[in-house]
């Protein structure tokens, strides 16, 4: 079935001409059409145009571009930030700022196209591990580095489409007997989410004073913005600058996306209750489908994935829930995205102004179309 979203994205949107409940991308903090947010962009569009015409490192960087870094570097309690046009160069960038750092590089098999991208582009050898398995991990750098070697760890903080999230802390026990050892994650899901304070997989795991762990995220996401970013030190985030041709030869984010990306950052820091509104929805939504028979593990990752079974065609059930209940989930094919559940899966995403209702009438729309009634 093909989509045409006519609205802003949010938890009723307008699509296809009829009014749905909506259960797909990444909305988590519900965000995405906030008044502020929107007059941000029109004052920013106003002021600066819209693009910048040239790259940041060229003549093209300007106030609003540095304060979306600058609220940034508060939001994650960092020195500093770098503001990219997109979550999805993240990696790269990474990449190309430590590429002194490593030798070899291992890979969750499952990681995002971003991932995998940055290591191809990386131009040294890249040794896939089964996903989300430490004790793989551990055999494959058994396996394949030599003595003296550095290696570098890639995988995404939050699957995108089964919501799990990477197991950092095994993986840096597993690492961290080598001398020189970096993990890099693509936490695009997890900022804005995860952790007390939303700063994402490290702060989730009490790791973000570790040295070795760096991470990108995206504030097109959990923020409702645009753009991705990288948080650290000042040192880190000007190596970063002068080492990533995507800084220096990329234009920036354009001014009004980036305008209402800086007041969704502000909004996300001194509203912790909307967080904390999702974390509950999330847990509501993961209890009630766990009840259908759905196993979920207890996380407050807003992306709940219905696994194929034997007695649910997935697909099926996305369509009769868009064409007779008015609800939109997503059904995603074996093949069709990166580290898809086997069997497919219904990605199912919970934000934080979905009301309490909207998820019990998805919950009871499912069960009443399993059960066939
Ligand atoms: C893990 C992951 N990284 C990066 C991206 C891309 O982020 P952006 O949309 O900001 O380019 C996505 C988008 O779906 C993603 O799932």
């Amino acid at each position: 079935m093909k989509f045409l979203m006519q609205s802003p994205p949010g938890p009723r949107v307008r699509m296809n001409d009829k009014d749905v409940d909506y259960f797909c991308g990444c909305c988590y903090l519900g965000l995405n059409a906030y008044p502020d947010m929107v007059e941000a962009a029109c004052r920013a569009a106003r002021t600066y145009g819209i693009g910048c015409g040239t790259s940041r490192a060229g003549h093209g960087n300007n106030p609003v571009l540095l304060d979306v870094e600058a609220r940034a570097a508060r939001f994650f309690q960092a020195e500093a930030a770098l503001y990219y046009v997109s979550g999805y160069l993240g990696m790269l960038i990474l990449l190309q700022g430590l590429s002194e750092d490593y030798d070899v590089i291992f890979c969750d098999a499952a990681s995002h196209y971003s991932v995998r991208t940055a290591a191809a582009a990386a131009g040294k050898s890249c040794i896939p591990f089964a996903h989300r398995s430490p004790e793989d991990l551990r055999r494959q750098l058994e396996n394949h580095l030599q003595s003296g070697q550095r290696p570098l760890v890639l995988t995404d903080g939050v699957f995108p489409i089964s919501g799990e999230i990477a197991p950092v802390a095994d993986y840096l026990e597993v690492v961290s007997r080598f001398d020189n050892f970096t993990i890099c994650l693509d936490d695009a899901h997890a900022y804005g989410v995860l952790g007390d304070n939303g700063r994402g997989v490290r702060e989730n795991f009490h790791l973000e004073k570790e040295p070795n762990i760096y991470s990108c995220g995206t504030l097109s996401k959990a923020f409702g913005g645009h753009g991705g970013i990288i948080t650290g030190t000042q040192a880190f985030i000007d190596r970063l600058k002068t080492k990533s041709d995507v800084y220096y030869a990329s234009s920036a984010v354009p001014n009004p996306s980036a305008a209402a990306t800086a007041c969704a950052i502000d909004l996300a820091g001194q509203n912790p209750h909307l967080r904390r509104q999702l974390w509950q929805n999330v847990a509501l939504a993961r209890n009630e489908f766990r009840r259908l028979g759905f196993p979920l593990a207890d996380t407050p990752v807003p992306i709940v994935a219905l696994h194929s079974r034997p007695d649910v065609d997935l697909e099926k059930l996305a369509d009769v829930l868009f064409t007779d209940r008015n609800k939109v989930v997503r059904y995603v094919a074996p093949d069709a995205y990166s580290g898809v559940p086997a069997g497919g899966a219904i990605r199912i995403a919970i934000f934080a102004n979905h009301t309490e209702a909207q998820i019990l009438a998805l919950v009871q729309d499912v069960r009443e179309i399993i059960d066939g009634e």
